[in-house]
């Protein structure tokens, strides 16, 4: 596990947006760009909507998501509008592998940012913490999220068939890994 305060002055400088860590003071940027249907439709549950000043207050003390973990903000403009980061990796026989997760604020859709975010983060967080996989989990019906993985060096390796229900279905979740170059 890495230690606390690890990643505090990581600052990783983008085409158009800089990853680094959240800060207490971007609460009320998380609120403008987190509070969006749009937005948790694509994730789990863990993502509330409506996302309220307390939810935004409880992901900042890294009681949502372990912030332990290198999670970093996507800022553009100075201004934190998503997030990307990875879960706790396993223990033991699967220490070398984690989960990718991500979102950005629907204002920045289609401008490539994800893109770019995904392909700078990715090969820095596998060399930060000795990973040889790193694996994305998508709902069937987030096109936009599979073309952000596959442009970015995943495979798509299986689909989880009904197992996610959201309010209008059953989804299957499409399983997205990338391997160690
Ligand atoms: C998924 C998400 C991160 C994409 O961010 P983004 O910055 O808009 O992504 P990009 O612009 O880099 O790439 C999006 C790609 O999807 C494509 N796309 C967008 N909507 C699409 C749709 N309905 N069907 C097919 N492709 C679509 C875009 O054309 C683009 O592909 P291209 O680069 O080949 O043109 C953003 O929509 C988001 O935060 N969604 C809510 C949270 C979420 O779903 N997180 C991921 C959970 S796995």
């Amino acid at each position: 596990m890495p230690e606390a305060g690890r990643w505090d002055a990581v600052r990783l400088d983008g085409d158009g947006f800089v990853l680094r860590r959240w800060r207490a003071d971007d609460l009320d940027a998380l609120l403008r760009h987190a509070d969006d249907p749009a937005i948790v439709r694509g994730l789990s549950d863990r993502f509330p909507n409506p996302y309220t000043r307390a939810d935004g207050e409880a992901f900042l003390a890294g009681e949502v998501v372990d912030l332990s973990q290198p999670v970093l903000a996507i800022e553009i403009d100075g201004e934190a509008c998503g997030s990307i980061g990875i879960r706790a990796p396993g223990s033991g026989e699967r220490a070398h592998a984690a989960e990718l997760g991500y979102w950005l604020g629907r204002a920045h859709w289609n401008r490539g940012v994800m893109r770019r975010a995904v392909s700078l983060y990715v090969p820095w967080v596998m060399d930060a913490l000795a990973l040889s996989r790193v694996q994305a989990n998508v709902l069937d019906s987030n096109p936009a999220s599979a073309q952000v993985l596959l442009a970015c060096g995943f495979a798509e390796e299986g689909r989880l068939r009904a197992a996610i229900r959201k309010s209008d279905g059953l989804h299957a979740l499409c399983v997205f890994a990338r391997l160690r170059d």
